[in-house]
């Protein structure tokens, strides 16, 4: 073929890793390069170990407030166990990619790679591997390269207190007080955890609500909860700088509102305002590759950058950055590249929210539908109405169901007990384009959460059984 490789996959996270072994699969020569650990972000310094720790969180949780169901528990956290638990887990997820990759007849190289030229690119191998330096041909390549936390001009992560998400998911140890610069995914994600594992949080956020992208209808409730559990939620309020408080030996955030500036003491600052892609490593300029102004790479319908022989998947691709989207890019990338029969259409992206109560969503709200011409029908189930979450004692939340005239679903969103194992069902239904009506005369087993699913698909139609109908 004239190159050292056919394809060259950039990162060895969810996205690079799926795409390496699809290719792979697909009878073509891959090799992938990883600079820091294989299984990117997703599972090194986010999904898996934030949701190991969530999961121990809310059993020890649940232990200790389980006095209603006769079970009297006071369950005292060693967070240095926990923290090692947790990274065993990581470790051997971390590992079976690796093994996985080999199995598949990938060549590895731990390194960082850059583009030197159409079709060849320069490998810095990763500390003292004497190879450094060397070049590698390609026809295509696939750039994963994923994304890092933003800071807050000022607020250093070298410096100790600061924590991005990555450090709160690697500390050794738990703080007595917490401070959460940002309301959105990984800071109430995280408020969650450490407040149920006995730390004081406090939670600051610009905007006058958290996670900005769902409607209060579904952030009361999960405000709600934060609150039973001590955390106090500042809002309106923007971390503006931070110093180390001599008294206290704690650090000292300043926040600025529109009238005022306030002063909070904590531990540690947790900063989780965002992320950005990393691209620049990579220098797509050199060979003519375009980014936005967010430094997201561009790519057309098929994930092609602005050359025609690369790539571009996943957080560094641009938004929602979520693994599973990441992991659907990565096959669509492979095909495009080998093509084979299955058939991968684009899909509505469903989006999860690991709080408590958690939160799940898939394609349409309603007004995100009517705002694009469509005359909606909803059916909604409160859970208080449903067996299984009354047997949980978890009735906080919905099950929302969005579908079009005609009655197929658009979309849903569920706010309760593993919604984002539920969620499925209804991303199933948007992507069949199934009707209301289908789902509705399905058998879900009883007593289940998903009956609550059916319920709300017999209430579009106003037939729900259980609940009134709206
Ligand atoms: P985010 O964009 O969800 O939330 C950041 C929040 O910080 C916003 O509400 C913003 O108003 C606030 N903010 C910004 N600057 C501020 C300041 N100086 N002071 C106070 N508040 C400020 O970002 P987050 O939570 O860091 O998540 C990043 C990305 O990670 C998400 O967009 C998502 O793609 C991914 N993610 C997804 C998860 C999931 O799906 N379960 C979990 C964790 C992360």
């Amino acid at each position: 073929m004239g190159y050292d490789t056919e394809v060259l996959v950039i990162g060895g996270g969810p996205a690079g890793y799926t795409a390496a072994i699809r290719a792979s699969q697909l009878g073509v020569d891959v090799t992938l390069a990883e600079k820091d650990a294989y299984g990117g972000t997703c599972l090194n310094t986010g999904c898996i170990p934030s949701k190991a720790l969530i999961s121990a969180a809310n059993m020890a949780h649940e232990a200790g407030t389980a006095a209603q169901m006769g079970i009297d528990a006071n369950p005292i956290v060693d967070y240095s166990t926990l923290s090692n638990w947790k990274s065993n887990i990581v470790s051997q997820f971390t590992r079976s990619v690796e093994k996985l990759c080999k199995a598949n007849n990938i060549s590895l190289i731990d390194g960082e790679v850059q583009f030197e030229s159409d079709h060849t690119a320069t490998v810095t191998r990763t500390e003292g591997d004497e190879s450094n330096g060397t070049s590698i041909s390609f026809q295509y390549a696939i750039i994963a390269t994923g994304s890092k936390p933003i800071s807050i001009p000022g607020f250093n992560y070298e410096d100790e207190p600061i924590w991005n998400s990555s450090h709160a998911l690697t500390a050794s140890s738990s703080p007595d007080e917490l401070v959460v610069v940002g309301a959105g995914y990984i800071g109430m994600e995280l408020a969650t955890m450490f407040s149920k594992i006995g730390t004081d949080v406090t939670v600051i956020e610009a905007l006058d609500d958290a996670l900005p992208a769902y409607g209060s209808d579904v952030t009361h409730v999960v405000k709600k909860r934060l609150k039973e559990l001590g955390v106090d939620l500042q809002f309106g309020e923007r971390a503006a700088s931070w110093n180390e408080s001599t008294d206290t030996g704690q650090v000292e955030l300043v926040t600025e509102s529109v009238d005022e500036k306030k002063t909070y003491l904590s531990d540690r600052i947790l900063v989780a305002i965002g992320r950005e892609p990393i691209s620049e490593t990579v220098a797509p300029e050199k060979i003519g590759i375009t980014r936005d102004d967010r430094g997201f790479i561009e790519t057309d319908g098929s994930l092609r950058t602005s050359r025609d022989h690369i790539f571009a998947i996943g957080d560094v691709a641009g938004e929602p950055m979520l693994a599973h989207k990441a992991n659907h890019e990565a096959i669509r990338a492979a095909r495009s590249i080998a093509p084979d029969e299955s058939s991968v259409s684009a899909c509505a992206v469903p989006s999860v929210i690991f709080t408590d109560p958690e939160i799940a969503t898939v394609g349409y709200t309603q007004e995100e539908a009517e705002a694009d011409g469509y005359d909606t029908r909803i059916g909604e189930i409160p859970l208080r109405s449903n067996g299984r979450a009354l047997s949980m004692a978890e009735t906080d939340g919905f099950v929302r169901i969005i579908t079009s005239q005609n009655g197929s679903i658009i979309g849903g969103t569920i706010v309760g007990p593993e919604a984002s194992e539920l969620i499925s069902e209804i991303a199933l239904a948007v992507q069949l384009e199934a009707k209301a009506e289908q789902v509705a005369a399905t058998i879900h087993p009883h007593p289940t959460l998903a009956e609550a699913i059916k319920e709300a698909a017999e209430n579009v139609r106003d037939k729900a059984i259980h609940s009134l109908n709206r």
